[in-house]
Formats: C-alpha cells, sequence, structure tokens
C-alpha cells in the first residue's frame, strides 16, 4: 500500500513516519507529502528524501484525490500536523482511509481553532489531570470523525504549555506510525456502529 502525508509544519510526525517505514514497521511506501505551507520543515525533510512534494491546495483542489490516486498510486493518507480543513472530495475519494492527529483527548479539546499549543492552553487552564494524543478518521469536518487511538498523558498543575505539548508531541511519534501501519495492513475492523477497532499485529 502507498500512504500520503499531509504536513502543515515542522514534520517531527512525519519524521516518525519515515523512521517507521525504515525500520519496517510499517509496511508499504511512503508515496507523497503534501503541504500547505511549501518549504515548511515538513516539505524540506521530504525534499531531501527525494519524496514527490505536492502544494495544497493547488490550482485545481477538485482533482487531487485523483492526482494522488492516479498519479502517485496513494491508498491511504495521514493528516500529521495538518492545520486546514481537508476536501470533501478527498474524503469520499479515501473513504475509511484518511487518518488525522489530535493532540488533545477528543472529543474534548478540539474542533475548528484548537490546534496545536493552543489545545494545550486549553488543557492547562481547565486544569485536566490528564491529556493526550487522538487518531481519527477522518470527515468533512474538523476532529469529529471516528475514533481509532488515543494515548494518555498526566498533566501536573504547574506544567506549562509547552511541557504538556512535548509531553504529547513524544506519544504521537508511537500512536500515528502504529495506526498508520494497522491502515496500510488492513488491520482495523469496524463496529456496527462505525467505530474502527485496531487489530494488534500478530
Ligand atoms: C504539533 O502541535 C502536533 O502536536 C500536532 O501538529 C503540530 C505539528 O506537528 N499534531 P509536526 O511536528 O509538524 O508533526
Amino acid at each position: 500500500k502507498r500512504l500520503a502525508v499531509f504536513v502543515s509544519g515542522g514534520g517531527s510526525n512525519l519524521k516518525a513516519i519515515q523512521a517507521a517505514f525504515q525500520a519496517g514497521a510499517i509496511r508499504g511506501d511512503l508515496a507523497a507529502v503534501v503541504s500547505d505551507r511549501p518549504g515548511c520543515g515538513g516539505w524540506q525533510f521530504a525534499e531531501s528524501l527525494q519524496i514527490p512534494t505536492i502544494a495544497f491546495p493547488g490550482d485545481d483542489p477538485a482533482n487531487l484525490p485523483r492526482t494522488l490516486d492516479e498519479v502517485h498510486g496513494v491508498d491511504c493518507v495521514a493528516l500529521a500536523g495538518f492545520l486546514k480543513l481537508i476536501p470533501v472530495e478527498l474524503v469520499q475519494h479515501f473513504r475509511r482511509a484518511i487518518i488525522n492527529i489530535h493532540p488533545g483527548l477528543l472529543p474534548a479539546f478540539g474542533g475548528k481553532g484548537l490546534y496545536g499549543q493552543r489545545v494545550h492552553k486549553a488543557v492547562v487552564a481547565s486544569g485536566a489531570r490528564f491529556t493526550g494524543a487522538t487518531v481519527h478518521f477522518c470527515d468533512e469536518n474538523y476532529d469529529t470523525g471516528p475514533i481509532l487511538s488515543q494515548s494518555i498523558v498526566p498533566v501536573h498543575p504547574e506544567d506549562t504549555p509547552a511541557q504538556v505539548a512535548a509531553k504529547v508531541l513524544q506519544t504521537e511519534h508511537l500512536l500515528l506510525p502504529a495506526a498508520i501501519s494497522a491502515l496500510m495492513d488492513g488491520r482495523i475492523a469496524w463496529r456496527a456502529d462505525g467505530i474502527p477497532v485496531l487489530l494488534e499485529a500478530r
């Protein structure tokens, strides 16, 4: 199977994904990197490895799904630190094959406007004693698709948002590659009510 990764920033999740491919922890190919911020860290990392890079939304956004499918042979999509809403055409074309990682425990601390550092600021402000990361399948809204897996991180009431962010980011680098591996291997079952179940690698 072939994967496209969407990035908007430094690309630490992309680097963790690439390392997992390298180590054989994800089987398949990293086919392309898509970004709304050409030149960002993730974009540069892709170029350094000669991985094709695609600007988002590009001159014809409705064409992106076909380009990914027919030009790059993409089967699955992972949003890794991607901050834009993906077009409904992409959601429809890659049904049950687009996952996103959110640095909070959805359904809490998510949705439009709650991304990146803003999530951790909201968590600290709330006095919550736990936070974490969530991998979910994407639908046409922000952060509302069915949850696939989560990590959990303790929050000390004196933690700064930056300290919380660092703890969460560390768990993202484990959670997302494991979810991608399952997606690429077809190790995801679906409950009758539409909740996905990650089947462990044997
Ligand atoms: C980070 O805030 C991460 O928690 C979230 O996206 C942001 C950038 O991630 N998922 P990355 O370093 O670009 O992967």
